[in-house]
């Protein structure tokens, strides 16, 4: 069941005829025959969830930056993608960047916005020269005049580091400074770009609000399970044939959407370990397939979904060494803003190459288990509270691959 991808399999999804003939714009055509605060109710109804990697309910943004003095409120589409393994917004942008529009819309109508971005990872030029031709049709067709106000919609484009996807950063950069998370209390929904109320959403996020408002929050949560109602966009890769995004119903087990995505393991091999929500989300052993991907399940085994990224890896790999590599990424992209994660990620890495390497000191195991510690209970913001996920399920998962008791944070 496809409906944040619906339309990815029609090759003139990027055609304002073409795409309102298989029923895109009814969403809005509808909203624009609701209160804003009916919108609202829909989406609250929904359960909708942020697919960006935090899985915050959006109805409850919208309600915080409704709330807060200053407004209208900005809307900011969060496009940059730049997580390891995570490429179906890519899907969305490129094949069907209609419907990430009409859901553009229909959130600023409810929330009343008179300016929104599109804030888009740098690499991305095809979505790019789509989005500015569907976001020209869009005003030829008056799409972008809602009551009152003309809507206005800016592509920005991300500086690209991971961390400018993290939306505090990302208001920083759109506001012209170095990309490095705020402090937070006041959450953006409070006090965001140029001080002003501010809602991010993740483009797959948006991307469901037409299919809500025109089938109804129903519709919605008859998909999916009720913690996580609807469907999830995920991006398929690793040691497999063919990478794939499939979109599958939240809660469908990880050997369902292998299954749906056509994945199956090289000649000769067979999967190992699924690094799961890429580097930050932490690694699960082959035979654990039958997990429900939604948003609770992993979370119950210190795991994250993220942003739906699932990267096989076939019995030629050793955990420890995907573990080492994911170190690798954080101790490369941590922003250096906080002591704790600018220099755990850059230990843990060290103290994993040194590990691998056959070379560790006798206390690098406890080490580890203290800048494990530190990275989780003192980073920032989530790049460094998530940089130890990948290191501490691998050493749950094999630990005839750590020495013994290394990386124990309670040692
Ligand atoms: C280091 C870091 C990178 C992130 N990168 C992205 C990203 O590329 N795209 C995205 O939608 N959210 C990203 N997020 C999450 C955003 O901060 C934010 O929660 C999200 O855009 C909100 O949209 P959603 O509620 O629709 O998921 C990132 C978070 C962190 C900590
Ligand atoms: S946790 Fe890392 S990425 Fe986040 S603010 Fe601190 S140094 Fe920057």
């Amino acid at each position: 069941m496809a409906l944040a991808t619906a339309g990815c399999y029609n090759p003139d999804s990027d055609l304002l005829q073409k795409v309102e003939s298989l029923g895109l714009y009814k969403g809005l055509r509808k909203a624009l025959g609701l209160s804003p605060g009916e919108i609202l109710d829909e989406v609250a109804r929904s359960g909708l969830r942020g697919r960006g990697g935090a899985g915050f309910t959006a109805a409850v943004k919208w309600e915080a930056a409704l709330r807060s003095p200053g407004g209208p409120p900005y809307l900011v589409c969060n496009a940059d993608e730049g997580a390891p393994g995570t490429f179906k917004d890519r899907v969305i942008l490129e094949a069907d960047p209609h419907r990430l529009i009409e859901g553009l819309l229909i959130a600023a109508l409810a929330l009343g916005s008179t300016e929104a971005f599109v804030y888009l990872n740098h690499g991305y030029a095809l979505a790019r020269r789509r989005l500015a031709r569907v976001l020209e049709q869009a005003g030829a067709e008056g799409l972008l005049a809602l009551p009152g106000r003309a809507l206005k919609v800016s592509i920005f484009p991300a500086p690209g580091s991971y961390i400018s996807g993290e939306e505090t950063a990302l208001l920083e950069t759109i506001e012209g400074k170095r990309g490095v998370p705020r402090p937070r209390p006041p959450f953006p929904t409070e006090s965001g770009l140029h001080g002003r109320p501010t809602v991010v959403q993740n483009v797959e996020t948006l991307s469901c609000l037409p299919f809500i408002i025109t089938g109804g929050a129903a519709a919605f949560r008859r998909l999916g399970t009720s913690g996580s109602p609807g469907t999830r966009v995920f991006s398929v890769s690793g040691d497999l044939m063919r990478p794939a995004v499939v979109e599958m119903p939240c809660g469908t087990t990880l050997r369902r959407v292998l299954e749906a995505a056509g994945a199956k393991p090289l000649p000769g091999r067979s999967w190992k370990f699924f690094l799961l929500g890429g580097a930050g989300g932490g690694i699960l052993p082959a035979s654990m397939d039958s997990i429900p991907l939604d948003f609770e399940a992993p979370a119950r085994l210190g795991l994250s979904l993220g942003s739906g990224a699932i990267l096989a890896f076939d019995d030629s790999r050793s955990a420890a060494r995907a573990a080492c590599q994911a170190a690798a990424f954080f101790a490369e992209e941590s922003c250096g803003w906080c002591a704790p994660c600018r220099q755990g990620t850059a230990m843990q890495h060290a103290i994993l190459e040194d590990m691998l390497a056959g070379s560790s000191r006798p206390e690098d195991g406890e080490l580890l288990g203290a800048v494990i510690e530190a990275l989780r209970l003192g980073s920032a913001c989530g790049l460094g509270q998530a940089a130890s996920r990948a290191v501490e399920t691998a050493r749950r998962a094999f630990p005839d691959e750590f020495p013994a008791g290394y990386g124990e944070a309670d040692q």
